[in-house]
């Protein structure tokens, strides 16, 4: 088999399904990494990747485990003989203001969006060094670079994902590995659907191009990163957002 393997973490959710399905039709195979305990959402994913189904795989990983993470690379260069794509797609909120967060509240979203970085990074690192080939994409967020009220969770852990998407980049820039962000804004997404209405209407209301953002939008950005010809771009953060936040 000639197209290039892909695992996407979160690879059931919101982002993930669109990032899988741009990946599958630029030529991966893709592996989508996701919670066995979402049945549901699993049971949907299936259904509406059917038509991709010869190059899409579910496969239940807690990116919070690094065994499991360690397991899952394993099982997948065993297979395929190598991983040339990680897409760390999985997140979740925890939305409170800090005087009200408690330690769990700040501990699962530090552990799931920056240390499940971490666990799948530091498993695939050796293979796509000593393979001479790889590709990297962190989904942060735009609230990793402004902050976000009722965020202190989320923001830090996203922000902390542009250092380490640098770090890294520098790390394995020698060896055929590029490492990128994408920190989209907005988005039609369930995650961003269950903030309350009028908190979000106001939030639509700051966004320039006057609208969420499509998955579709931030997936193909998260596909043109993956590609073999984007070698020259490493330590970059891409902004998806609708002018949301503008910086240069
Ligand atoms: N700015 C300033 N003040 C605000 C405020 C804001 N945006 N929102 C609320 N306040 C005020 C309130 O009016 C209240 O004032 P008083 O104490 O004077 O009454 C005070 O701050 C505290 O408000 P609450 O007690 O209501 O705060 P809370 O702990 O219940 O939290 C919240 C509220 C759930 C965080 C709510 O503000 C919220 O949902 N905010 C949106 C958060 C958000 O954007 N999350 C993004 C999720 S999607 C995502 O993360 C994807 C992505 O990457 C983009």
């Amino acid at each position: 088999m000639n197209r290039r393997i892909a695992v996407v973490s979160g690879g059931i959710g919101g982002l993930g399904t669109a990032i899988c399905r741009h990946l599958v039709q630029s030529g991966h195979y893709v592996i989508a990494a996701d919670l066995a305990a979402r049945a549901e959402r699993i049971a949907a994913f299936r259904e509406e990747t059917a038509d991709l189904a010869h190059a899409i795989r579910f496969m239940p990983l807690d990116i919070s485990d690094f065994d499991a993470c360690a397991a899952l690379v394993r099982e997948v260069e065993n297979e395929f003989g190598r991983l040339d794509v990680l897409v760390n797609a999985a997140g979740i909120t925890r939305d409170t203001t800090l005087r009200k967060m408690t330690p769990e509240q700040w501990r699962s979203v530090l552990t799931v969006n920056l240390d499940g970085v971490y666990n799948l990074c530091r498993n695939v690192v050796d293979g796509m060094c000593t393979r001479g080939y790889g590709r990297i994409v962190n989904i942060s967020s735009v609230n990793g670079q402004t902050g976000q009220f009722g965020q202190t969770n989320y923001a830090a852990a996203k922000a902390g994902m542009h250092g380490f998407t640098m770090a890294l980049a520098r790390e394995v820039a020698r060896k055929g590995v590029t490492v990128n962000s994408v920190s989209p804004g907005y988005c039609e997404t369930a995650m961003v659907l269950q903030i309350a209405p009028e908190i979000r209407a106001d939030i639509i209301a700051d966004v320039p191009v006057g609208r969420l953002g499509q998955p579709g939008e931030i997936a193909r950005v998260v596909d043109f990163l993956a590609a073999a010809d984007s070698g020259f771009i490493t330590g970059a953060n891409i902004p998806v957002n609708g002018g949301y936040f503008m910086d240069f």
